[in-house]
Parts: structure tokens; C-alpha cells; sequence
């Protein structure tokens, strides 16, 4: 059976609409995926790590420690996403490694070490695994020209190189809790392993569904 991995955002598993019902899609779309293909699902931190972050960074934590918070918030996400599968892990592995022994239709998990994201998690996983696709379900509907937020002609791109990419943003961490499209760190894996990777929003279901199984989506493919 062939690999898909999927590294969700905590905006997206836990955003201020999101609710009971859209977890409850979600988890079913991973289930129907899991008929098909071997899923591994990684689970972001979100809005809530940012907040923790945000006040261990006024207590003068240092960035290890705070990287830490969000890996434990990451931690909390993954297990809401796996008690609502039924058929993957109860507990969530501490690393890629640990998650590669369990023989289950979907594996859930959330952050591992400092200096990057939950991003890097799923490049780590879809390299060691060799997946046909890594799809980042994000809260934007894909990789822009320029920052939407601050422009207002920014575009969508259908498609963008992973070197444009690493030109642009390096391969360089940021600090804890810095909220970008990919971590900086993912992309050099996804550039040395050349993954297939897909950018896609977490909250059109759809499109997601598509993005997961190869068809045509609203999104970007990342070209390795
Ligand atoms: P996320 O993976 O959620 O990062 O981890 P994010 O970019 O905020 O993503 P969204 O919003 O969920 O999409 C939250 C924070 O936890 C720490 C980092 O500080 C990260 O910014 N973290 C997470 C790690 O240090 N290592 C990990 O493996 C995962």
C-alpha cells in the first residue's frame, strides 16, 4: 500500500469556527483515505501553542523551552484527532522513528524536537517512507507571490520550485511559533528527497480530499 502524509495545522484542527462537526468530517476523510493508502497524520499546534509561546516569551523562557510548549500543544491536538479514528495509535510516538513501527492504517502525531515545526515532522515521515505525496493542510489556499496579508494583488500560485522557494525563504528556522506556509527547514528535505509535495486548505474538505489522493485541487504543487 502506498504512503500519503499529512501535516495539519492546529489553525486549522482548531480554529475559531472549527468545531465537533468539522472534526468530525475531517477524521472521516482520513478514514476513507486510509482504505486506499497508508496514512500518517501530524497534527500542528496552532493558535493556542502561539499563545503559549507568546507568554512563556514575556516570562523570558528561552527558545528551546518554548519550542517545547508548542510540541506539547501539538501533542494535545493529536490526541483529540486520534481518539476520533478508531484505527490508529492511542498514544501519540515522541519521534518519527517510533512512529514508523506501528503497523496501523493512520498513525497520529504531533511535534518532536526544537528548531522546527510540525512541518518538517511530515517531510521527515514522507522521506523515511518514501510517499507518493507530503500535503501540508494549511489555513491559506496555497503558496502566494507575496504575502496576501500585506498585499492586496498578492497571487495564488498554481504551481512554484522548491529552489525559488529556498532562494526566497532559505532553509533557516525562525523562532518558535513563527507561522509560515512550510517551516524553513522542511523544504531542504523535501528539495534533498524530493517529495511530491501539495499546499492546500485545511478547511475546504474537498479540496483537501483531492489534494490527498492526487487529483486536481485549488492549491500549490510544489515542484521538486
Ligand atoms: P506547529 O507545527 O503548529 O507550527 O508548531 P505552526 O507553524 O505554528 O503551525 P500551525 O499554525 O499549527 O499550522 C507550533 C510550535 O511548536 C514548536 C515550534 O515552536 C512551533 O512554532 N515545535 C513544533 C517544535 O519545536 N518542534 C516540532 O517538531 C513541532
Amino acid at each position: 500500500m502506498k504512503t500519503v502524509v499529512v501535516s495539519i495545522g492546529g489553525s486549522v484542527v482548531l480554529s475559531d469556527e472549527a468545531d465537533a462537526l468539522f472534526l468530525n468530517k475531517l477524521t472521516t476523510l482520513f478514514k476513507k483515505i486510509s482504505k486506499e493508502y497508508k496514512l500518517f497524520v501530524i497534527v500542528g499546534g496552532g493558535k493556542i501553542a502561539r499563545r503559549y509561546i507568546q507568554l512563556g516569551r514575556e516570562l523570558g523562557f528561552d527558545e528551546d523551552t518554548l519550542d517545547l510548549i508548542g510540541i506539547d500543544v501539538t501533542r494535545v491536538n493529536a490526541r483529540i484527532i486520534t481518539n476520533l479514528l478508531g484505527s490508529s495509535n492511542k498514544e501519540i510516538p515522541h519521534t518519527t522513528g517510533e512512529a514508523l513501527k506501528l503497523d496501523l492504517p493512520i498513525v497520529v502525531m504531533g511535534g518532536t524536537d526544537p528548531k522546527h515545526s510540525t512541518d518538517q515532522v511530515g517531510a521527515e515521515l514522507a522521506e523515511k517512507t518514501q510517499a507518493v505525496r507530503f500535503v501540508n493542510a494549511t489555513n491559506v489556499d496555497g503558496i502566494y507571490d507575496k504575502d496576501p496579508n500585506k498585499y492586496k494583488d498578492a497571487k495564488q500560485l498554481k504551481e512554484v520550485s522548491i529552489d525559488h522557494l529556498i532562494t526566497q525563504y532559505g532553509t533557516k528556522w525562525g523562532a518558535a511559533g513563527k507561522n509560515i506556509f512550510m517551516d524553513e527547514p522542511a523544504l531542504e528535505i523535501i528539495q534533498r528527497a524530493k517529495v511530491p509535495t501539495f499546499i492546500v486548505n485545511g478547511k475546504r474538505l474537498d479540496q483537501l480530499e483531492k489534494a490527498l489522493t492526487g487529483q486536481s485541487f485549488d492549491g500549490t504543487e510544489i515542484l521538486v
